[in-house]
């Protein structure tokens, strides 16, 4: 039988997902992570969760046509359809920085520190990272994964503390070491500096601008840094 395969996201996160763990995944959508995951007997269980029917029916329908058992289908916003002590992984991916840290704030037993979280942030990854820091949580490792041309930041995090540079919150917790960290940052420069060039175009939002420079010097010493750390 031919076999599901993962993009090079998903993958990164399956193989973040600690061995045996009792999984949640949270907006779970094509639900292909705990379809895999319980395939490859990876995980002892999964719960899939998806905020709308369309996505959960897309789920269970992959989890029928592969064959895979194990894994709980349920419709809800968040973490709200999972009790605390019944998962100790939660991976939520594929969704907004924002809506990721409102996801945990609406949860905040996963800083109990008793929780492997696994987040991929689509979008506004600093505010995720802001708020990690901010509410009790450490991330323990980060990586950029390429998929399709696409840079996508993963983290694990669990409860802790931890405090971050304005580098950091921007370019990355822990990417220092990452051979994809360089591009990164600069992609982050480059669209920042277009950012600062329209606000000075229309005169509008100068404080803004000066906001976002200060972004930029930040990066670019955390490029520099990160050139002193691989000897380029
Ligand atoms: C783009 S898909 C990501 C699917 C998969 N996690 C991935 O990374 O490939 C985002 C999914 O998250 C779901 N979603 C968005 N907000 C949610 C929430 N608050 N609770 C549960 N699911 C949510 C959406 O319905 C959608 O199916």
């Amino acid at each position: 039988m031919r076999d599901l395969e993962l993009t090079p996201r998903l993958r990164r996160l399956a193989d973040w997902v600690p061995p045996g763990a009792r999984l949640a995944d949270i907006g779970t959508d094509h639900g292909y992570l705990p379809v895999w995951l319980r395939l490859h007997g990876r995980v002892a269980s999964a719960i899939a969760c998806d905020l709308r029917e369309g996505p959960l029916a897309r789920a269970r329908e992959t989890g029928r046509a592969w064959g895979a058992d194990g894994i709980d289908y349920r419709l809800g916003n968040g973490l709200a359809v999972v009790f605390p002590d019944e998962a100790d992984a939660v991976v939520i991916a594929g969704m907004g920085g924002e809506n990721i840290a409102a996801i945990l704030a609406r949860a905040p037993w996963t800083a109990g520190g008793k929780h492997t979280l696994l987040l991929q942030p689509q979008t506004r990854a600093e505010v995720l990272r802001a708020f990690l820091a901010e509410n009790g949580y450490a991330i323990r490792r980060e990586a950029l994964v390429e998929d399709r041309g696409v840079l996508y930041p993963v983290m694990e995090a669990g409860g802790g503390k931890m405090s971050l540079t304005l580098g950091q919150l921007h370019g990355g917790a822990a990417l220092l070491h990452d051979p994809l960290g360089e591009r990164y940052i600069i992609q982050k420069i480059i669209r920042l500096q277009t950012a600062v060039a329209g606000i000075n175009r229309s005169g509008k939002g100068l404080e803004k601008a000066d906001r976002l420079r200060e972004i930029i010097t930040a990066l670019l010493s955390m490029r520099e840094e990160w050139r002193r750390a691989n000897g380029s």
